[in-house]
């Protein structure tokens, strides 16, 4: 498996797990069959809401002798409602008693976004929290912390712009070392990716196959298919391969990781074996100009009216 090397040469596998949207009952058996196949990198998040189920699946291959903690790179990330100092080594507690681990490899802070210390997801305007009241190098310092500790061995963000990045690296006294983002064809952001790899930030893709299985409440009317882009099915053609296989080798070709999701061993399986479609510099390059800059998440439930977010300072 290809890497990405974090600054104290620590490995991160570049085709990971992705989690979010397992549905209850599936996650464990589709974690398992995917460290049996190889997955060495699994991408969770409190928010997902399997985190426990995740915890059985991992606690079972280690037992079993499938996989040894050291082999694994486990992300988790910080919820939205935990931002504030004293509430950001609870948050991680509980994901590792979930996780049943005693560490995690890196833990993000999910969104640069607050949301009310009772709530899950808001449900208006009411249940946001401005960055001006828990502002986002609080949560830094306390990510910091967790690293000091060695509960986290690694710390970064996620959904993060540029913008935000130089905001909580200007005074970190450890830069962040990874920034997780939406990434396929049609969201490159290139700047993001350059300034991210001039940082030695390493960037994840998230949602590289436009996360079709998402809630149809977070989904904007009439959406692109990736698998069907003329230019991605042309390369698979090439390289006689998925067009799936093409949107993950793209993301390890351009120095990022990709974590895509996928309950379905067939489908795991082939995600995973992406890592070996090498596409050259100059295809690339001719993807470039497929970039719509597209988001398929594109936050609008932070930035409601009357909103502290507006999805130009989110994004911008
Ligand atoms: P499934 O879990 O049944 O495999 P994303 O990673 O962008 O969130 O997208 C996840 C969606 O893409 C899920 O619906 C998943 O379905 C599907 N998917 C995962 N791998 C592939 C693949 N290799 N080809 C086509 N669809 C895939």
């Amino acid at each position: 498996m290809k890497t990405l090397t974090f600054r104290n040469n620590d490995q991160m596998p570049a085709i990971g797990l992705g989690t979010w949207k397992a549905p209850e009952g599936e996650g464990y058996k589709a974690l398992r069959e995917a460290i049996r196949l190889g997955y060495r990198h699994i991408d969770c998040a409190h928010l997902y809401m399997n985190e426990k189920e995740l915890g059985r699946a991992l606690h079972d291959a280690m037992a079993e002798g499938d996989v040894s903690r050291k082999d694994l790179w486990i992300t988790s990330k910080l919820w939205n409602n935990s931002h504030k100092k004293h509430q950001v080594k609870p948050a991680l507690e509980t994901t590792l008693a979930d996780l049943q681990l005693d560490y995690i490899d890196l833990y993000l802070i999910h969104w640069p976004v607050v949301i009310k210390d009772d709530v899950v997801f808001p449900s208006g305007v009411e249940d946001l929290v401005s960055l001006d009241e828990v502002p986002l190098e609080e949560t830094w310092a306390a990510m910091e912390d967790l690293a000091d500790e060695g509960l986290a061995r690694h710390i970064g963000v996620s959904n993060f712009s540029v913008k935000r990045l130089e905001q909580i690296s200007k005074n970190a006294r450890i830069k962040p070392e990874a920034n997780q983002v939406e990434g396929h064809p049609y969201l490159q952001q290139n700047d993001l990716l350059d300034y991210c790899k001039a940082n030695g930030i390493a960037v994840t893709h998230y949602s590289p196959f436009g996360s079709k299985d998402r809630p149809e409440h977070f989904k904007m009317g009439d959406e692109p298919e990736l698998l069907e882009i003329p230019e991605i099915i042309a390369l698979a053609e090439k390289h006689d391969c998925s067009p799936a296989q093409i949107i993950l080798a793209w993301a390890v070709g351009r120095g990022a990781s990709a974590i895509p999701k996928s309950v379905n061993p067939v489908r795991l399986k082939q995600n995973l074996e992406a890592y070996k479609i090498e596409l050259s510099a100059q295809e690339i390059e001719d993807l470039k100009k497929v970039d719509k800059n597209y988001r398929f998440i594109v936050g609008k439930f932070w930035a409601v009216e009357g909103s502290p977010y507006t999805l130009e300072g989110l994004w911008g």
